[in-house]
This record gives structure tokens, sequence and C-alpha cells, in this order.
């Protein structure tokens, strides 16, 4: 609701990255200003479309190495039938990222930087087998939190999605990200190469914000006395029922806390 442009944008890119011209799309805003809720309206967009979605997701605190990776193909292995050859040739390679993927084969022993190498490449020809099979998003959000190592990951693979229909998408919160910020060293060496395109969300203007709590409360239009302001759902801000209260009704403010999480 309230993010048509938006919402536009992230479908054009989807269609060029399924003219195999894909990039890394990078939705940017503040917290709780609705990335999520964004992305979560293309995913529902790829799959109409017969698309294949796998979503990962940073988590603060938690820098496990390839962490939103890990997630994000999980469900790889509970899709797998018994001779699906998807993972053929590269279950030993995937270990780090699918370790529940059997395998018999040995790998030969290399310097990390070769062996990182080698997993980087295995992720890769399997993000193109998958596309070959259904057009593929590969969603990872708050990226702000992203581990070295999937971070190093998601450069190689956004430079060797190219020539495949795969978008890969994430989510950034833009207070978290300043200009030391890994991730922004990325961004700037994509951009040079025309592989990054970037969506800030603004707050919602006030009539959409409006239209939004009325349908979250189920309040009808005439109650409603609009303050005027911008505004970005607050999850978790106690000051929202401050901001509100002398607008709305009282249980109206109180269903807002709820769902806001406060
Ligand atoms: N345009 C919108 N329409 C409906 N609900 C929204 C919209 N934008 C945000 N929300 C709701 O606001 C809350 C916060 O949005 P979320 O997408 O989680 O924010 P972010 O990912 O930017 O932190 C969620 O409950 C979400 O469903
Ligand atoms: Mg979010």
């Amino acid at each position: 609701m309230g993010r048509e442009a938006e919402l536009a944008r992230l479908t054009a890119l989807l269609d060029r990255a399924w003219r195999r011209q894909g990039a890394l799309v990078v939705v940017e805003g503040e917290a709780g200003v609705g990335k999520t809720r964004l992305v979560r309206e293309l995913n529902d967009q790829v799959r109409r479309q017969g698309g294949k979605v796998l979503t990962g997701s940073c988590y603060e605190g938690e820098r496990l190495p390839y962490g939103p990776f890990v997630e994000a193909f999980r469900p790889l292995l509970a899709d797998q039938a018994g001779d699906d050859p998807l993972f053929n040739g590269l279950e030993a390679e995937l270990q780090p990222l699918l370790p529940g993927l059997e395998s018999s084969a040995e790998l030969p022993a290399l310097e990390p930087d070769q062996a990182r190498l080698r997993l980087f490449d295995a992720t890769s020809r399997l993000l193109a087998r998958l596309s070959n099979r259904q057009p593929l998003l590969l969603v990872l959000d708050d990226l702000h939190w992203i581990d070295d190592a999937s971070l190093e990951l998601l450069g190689y693979l956004v430079r060797n999605s190219q020539g495949h229909p795969i978008l890969i998408c994430g989510t950034v919160r833009q207070e978290e990200r300043d200009e030391q910020h890994p991730l922004t060293r990325l961004i700037w060496a994509l951009s040079r190469q025309h592989l990054v395109e970037r969506i800030e969300l603004a707050p919602l203007p006030p009539q959409a914000t409006g239209d939004l709590l009325a349908a979250l409360l189920g309040c009808p239009r005439h109650r409603r006395r609009w303050p005027g302001r911008s505004f970005s759902m607050p999850r978790g801000t106690p000051s929202l029922s401050k901001r509100w209260s002398g607008c709305w009704p009282r249980r109206a403010a109180s269903n807002v806390r709820m769902a806001a999480g406060g």
C-alpha cells in the first residue's frame, strides 16, 4: 500500500534481470519504513510468474560465516527429489553452505583463498542451474548486518549472475550503513560496473500513512483526524502512542502500539 512507484521500479528491474541483465538491487531506508514488506510484494509477484524465491536474513550480532546463504539454500534440500541432478558434482564444494547435503567425495586441500574461490564458483553454478529451471530471485534481508564471508560471496554472485535470469535483492537500514561500512565499499565497486541499483524508501506521505493505519485499525475514514506528518512504522517505539494518542480513539492507539510491537 502506498508503494506503487517503488514496486513498479522493482518489477522493471526484475524483468530486466530475467532478460539476463541482472544486478544487485538494494532497497534502502530507515528501520520500519517498509523495506521487507515491499520485497515481500516482489516475492509474491515472482511466485505468481512461476519463478523461484530464495530468502536469507542477516541478524544483529550474529555474523556466522555465510549465515544468510545457509538460510536461503536450506529449503533446496527439502525440495530435492531422489535423483535430482541439481547438486550433481557440487556436493562436496557446497558443504559450507548446505551442511545437510550428502557427499562422499573428498576435495583436495587448497590454500584458503583458493578453497573460497572453489566454494564461490560452485555456488554460482548452483544459482545458474536453478535459474535454468525457473527464473530466480535471491533475497537477502538486513544486509547491513552481513558477515564478511557472505559479503565477498555476494559480490562474486552478482558479477557471475550476468547472463542468467537471476535477480539478487537486498534490504539495508540506511542509518546502519556509513561510508566505512564494508557493504558501502561493495556497493561502490559494483556501481562502477553498473551492477547495482538503489531504491530508497522514504517514509510514506501522510495520506498513504493515514490509509495504511486506517486499514490496520479498521478505523472509518470520517473518524480520522490527521496531524499531517510523514511517518514510518516505528517498530517498538513507545513514542508512537504519544504521537497518536491525541489524534485517534484510545482503543485504536493501543491497537497501533500492538501492531507496531511497542
Ligand atoms: N506499504 C505498507 N503497507 C502495509 N504495511 C506496511 C507497509 N509498509 C510497512 N508496513 C508494515 O509496517 C511494519 C514494518 O515494515 P517492515 O517492512 O518490516 O519495515 P523494515 O523492513 O523497513 O524495517 C510491518 O508490520 C509491515 O507489514
Ligand atoms: Mg526489514
